[in-house]
């Protein structure tokens, strides 16, 4: 049984003195969680994030991860620093880095290699865009960025997959349970055929887009959504909360 995984990505919200009072608020209401319950924060979170979540059960990650182990990379955070501080997950290849800041499948590669070199678990993004949808091309984008993000990769133990489609994020719009559970089970399949039916038994693959407590329930009743990529609504304790509690 795969174990649901329900993550916020926090993306560029909260000073380090706001992100402790939001975990303090954050962590009795999530002291019964079932699913496994990570906090994806800015890199100047972290460490007063590491020690705001001492003593729950909230696991602490990063929202990107450099390519290299060290050297002239400026701005960049390598998977040493992100270890030494107590970081046990990452995102990679978020849409918002693949639009704004020239991530590609080729960069995805190189992260996602670091991270597994470093112990780090990946939660790695793939998604079409709204464009790509309506030309029907939502199969083969995804396969495009499997195949290449994950390109000589043979350890998935530690990786997580976060199926986002680009026009659900920040939208309000998300995609119908079914759908979600559809595209997610191509996605799965792929994973079958390229690296194997146990890789894909056990590779956990959330759905990420406009998920919040009145939807959380419905997806996560899906038979291939194995939990969430929260953006939004992992902004407020109660929301996020409540999605991670959403059996009740
Ligand atoms: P929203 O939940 O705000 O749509 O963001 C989703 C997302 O991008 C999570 O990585």
């Amino acid at each position: 049984m795969r174990k649901p995984i329900i993550a916020g990505n926090w993306k560029m919200n909260k000073t380090a003195a706001e992100a402790e009072a939001l975990i303090n608020e954050l962590k009795p209401l999530v002291k019964k969680s079932k699913p496994e319950v990570v906090i994806c924060v800015p890199y100047t979170d972290l460490w007063i994030a590491k020690k705001a979540i001492e003593g729950s059960k909230i696991k602490l990650g990063a929202e990107n991860v450099a390519w290299a182990d060290s050297g002239a990379f400026t701005g960049e955070i390598s998977a040493a620093m992100l270890k030494e501080i107590g970081v046990e997950y990452v995102i990679i290849g978020h849409s918002e880095r693949r639009q704004y800041f020239g991530e590609t499948d080729e960069t995805v590669n190189m992260r996602l290699k670091q991270a597994l070199k470093n112990d780090l678990k990946p939660i790695v993004c793939v998604g079409e865009t709204l464009t790509e949808r309506e030309k029907n091309k939502t199969k083969k984008v995804l396969k495009k960025q499997i195949l290449e993000g994950f390109k000589d990769v043979t350890e998935f133990d530690n990786v997580v997959i976060a199926y986002e489609p680009v026009w659900a994020i920040g939208t309000g719009k998300t995609a119908t349970a079914e759908d979600a559970n559809k595209t997610i089970g191509y996605i799965r399949s792929l994973i079958r055929k390229t690296f194997g039916a146990e890789v894909a038994k056990n590779l956990r693959i959330q759905y990420g887009g406009s998920m919040k407590p009145s939807n959380a329930k419905e997806l996560m009743a899906m038979r291939n959504i194995d939990g969430g990529l929260i953006g939004g609504a992992a902004l407020k304790a109660e929301d996020f909360a409540a999605i991670v509690n959403y059996k009740g």
